[in-house]
């Protein structure tokens, strides 16, 4: 072959690798409202940064006649390219080539990009779209999955792993993205389940659709697999570029400073009232995120799994932090089994990537119910407990209002390590709330009283005055500092500061067994 062949042999192989599975699949690809593997790339990177590996690697399947049926690239893109100036090592499986389905030859080229990322210190995204294993290389296939599923778990906490699914997810396929930190999906589109509705009508008779079952809007608000649920393969990219502003890029580094004009002394008189004077009445925790955070604005994660705890990522004086908060909006900011769930994992992210904690509290207790008790809400509690007790990030609490009981010891308290724990004047921290102290306290006398109405109100007052405030525990040092809320930007941003040196760590151990 003279030269001129050679360099048009090799252009012809890059034409046909970019065709994927034919033009024929392309447009049945887009018909159903979906990009193809390389579309998505080009949204998801930074402009002309995508460099390809493995472009030209074919399966090496005979059995069902597969050796006539070679697709240069073998249904998944894999390679690197850079995210706000970031590296990045990216795969997105093809749809268009054999439904996108995992062979042999794909599942190595992913576990390549995996090992470089790992070795480099990178985050990995995965675009996944695709109907599971190739039916037609049987064990060979579940191999290759169980090969990624080993190189999640070993990367899990080293570099963050993100997973947008795009397409179908299925079976063990599922487990992938379930290890990664973050699940992305796009409503409509995607799906995920362990079995379908074919299998579940079959066994348990039940009938559901794909989408409800495993959509979007399911896995994002009721079973919370779903951190994120966008409207859109665009909105979903993007969203997945902004997360990363938040992020290192491994576990050794610290979190990318973010350029803002918002001054880290700015005071708003609007905190002052956001807590409303009568301890019962629900206001919306985020209206204080929002105005704490650099430029107002709030990264939420799992907006609409388990709304009483709200978790996202936000700025402080440039700083990413991590933010935990109870929701007095959503069942009055109670701890649940799901609560607890979505704030121990978010945590324990945070807590991998050097990310600081800073937590808004206003929780009068676990959720009471045998639904919640034969649920496990006491091992489920426990992770979320846990996750804050093993922490040695810089961890910041502001009690707004509520810290009782058990939930008090829970939410980043002095006792569990807290390096600065501020509580407004409105914070009443007590066993429990005056209602239920006064009722257990006074059980004998309430029955015997000629006006129990009256003497209840007077002991609940008593109470109150006693322990619903912030000042039993600032004269025991369990607060640090009791601070008006227009000042708390400025507090939590000098905290900070202080706290970026901190250095902390747990006693030596292969890993602890926190409570699953
Ligand atoms: C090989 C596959 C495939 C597979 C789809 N295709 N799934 N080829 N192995 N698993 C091919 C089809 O033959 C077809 O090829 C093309 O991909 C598109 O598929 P369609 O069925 O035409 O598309 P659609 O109607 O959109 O349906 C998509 C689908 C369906 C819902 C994903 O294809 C499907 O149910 N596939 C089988 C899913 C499955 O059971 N997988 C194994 C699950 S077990 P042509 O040539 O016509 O374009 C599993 C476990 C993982 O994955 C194990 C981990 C431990």
């Amino acid at each position: 072959m003279s030269l001129p062949e050679r360099f048009e042999e090799l252009r012809r192989r890059h034409a046909l690798a970019e065709l994927g599975g034919g033009e024929e699949r392309v447009r049945r690809q887009h018909k159903a409202g979906k990009k193809v593997a390389r579309e998505r790339l080009e949204l998801l990177l930074d402009k002309g940064t995508f460099a390809e590996v493995d472009k030209f690697v074919v399966h090496q399947s005979h059995d069902f006649g597969m050796a006539e049926q070679q697709v240069l690239g073998d249904g998944v893109v894999t390679g690197s390219g850079r995210i706000h100036g970031r590296p990045v090592f990216v795969f997105a499986q093809d749809f268009t080539v054999f439904g996108g389905s995992l062979s042999e030859a794909y599942a190595r080229k992913i576990c390549k990009i995996m090992d470089l990322a790992v070795k480099t210190g990178v985050p990995v995204i995965g675009l996944n779209d695709s109907g599971g294993a190739r039916i037609q290389e049987g064990v060979v296939s579940l191999a290759g999955y169980a090969d990624i599923f080993l190189r999640n778990t070993l990367a899990s906490g080293v570099v963050p792993q993100i997973s947008a699914v795009m397409g179908p997810c299925a079976g063990g396929a599922v487990y992938s993205p379930a290890i990664t930190d973050f699940v992305f999906m796009v409503k409509h589109s995607s799906y995920m389940f362990v079995t379908g509705p074919d299998v579940i009508k079959a066994v348990t008779h039940e009938e559901v659709s794909a989408e409800e079952l495993g959509g979007a809007g399911t896995h994002a608000a009721t079973s919370g697999v779903a951190h994120f649920a966008a409207e859109s393969e665009e909105e979903c990219l993007a969203l997945i570029r902004e997360l990363l502003t938040f992020l290192p890029q491994n576990n050794l580094e610290d979190p990318p400073i973010r350029a803002t004009l918002d001054p880290a002394d700015r005071v708003d008189e609007s905190l002052q009232t956001i807590v409303p004077e009568q301890p019962n009445k629900p206001y919306d925790i985020k209206e204080i995120i929002r105005t704490v955070l650099d430029d107002h604005f709030f990264f939420e994660v799992h907006a609409d799994y388990a709304q009483n705890i709200v978790v996202g990522f936000g700025g402080l004086g440039g700083r990413p932090v991590g933010i935990v908060a109870n929701q007095p909006a959503h069942l009055a900011g109670c701890l649940d089994i799901s609560a607890s769930l979505k704030g121990a994992r978010f945590v324990r992210f945070c807590d991998c990537f050097n990310v600081p904690l800073v937590t808004f509290e206003d929780v009068p207790g676990f959720l009471p119910g045998t639904a919640q008790e034969y649920g496990g809400i006491i091992k489920h509690g426990a992770k979320l407990l846990y996750a804050y007790c093993e922490a040695t990030v810089p961890k910041i609490t502001v009690i707004t209002r509520k810290a009782y009981g058990g939930a008090y010891c829970v939410m980043s308290s002095k006792h569990i390590r807290g390096d600065a724990n501020f509580a407004y004047p409105t914070a009443e921290i007590a066993v429990m709330g005056p209602d239920g102290a006064v009722n257990i306290l006074y059980r004998r006398e309430l029955e015997q009283a000629a006006d129990a109405g009256a003497f209840k109100d007077e002991k609940t007052r008593e109470y109150r005055e006693k322990f619903a405030n912030p000042f039993v525990a600032a004269e025991r040092g369990y607060v640090d500092e009791v601070i008006e809320p227009r000042y708390t930007r400025s507090r939590l941003i000098a905290m900070l500061d202080l706290l970026h040196t901190k250095r902390d760590s747990n006693p030596p151990k292969k890993h602890g067994n926190i409570p699953l």
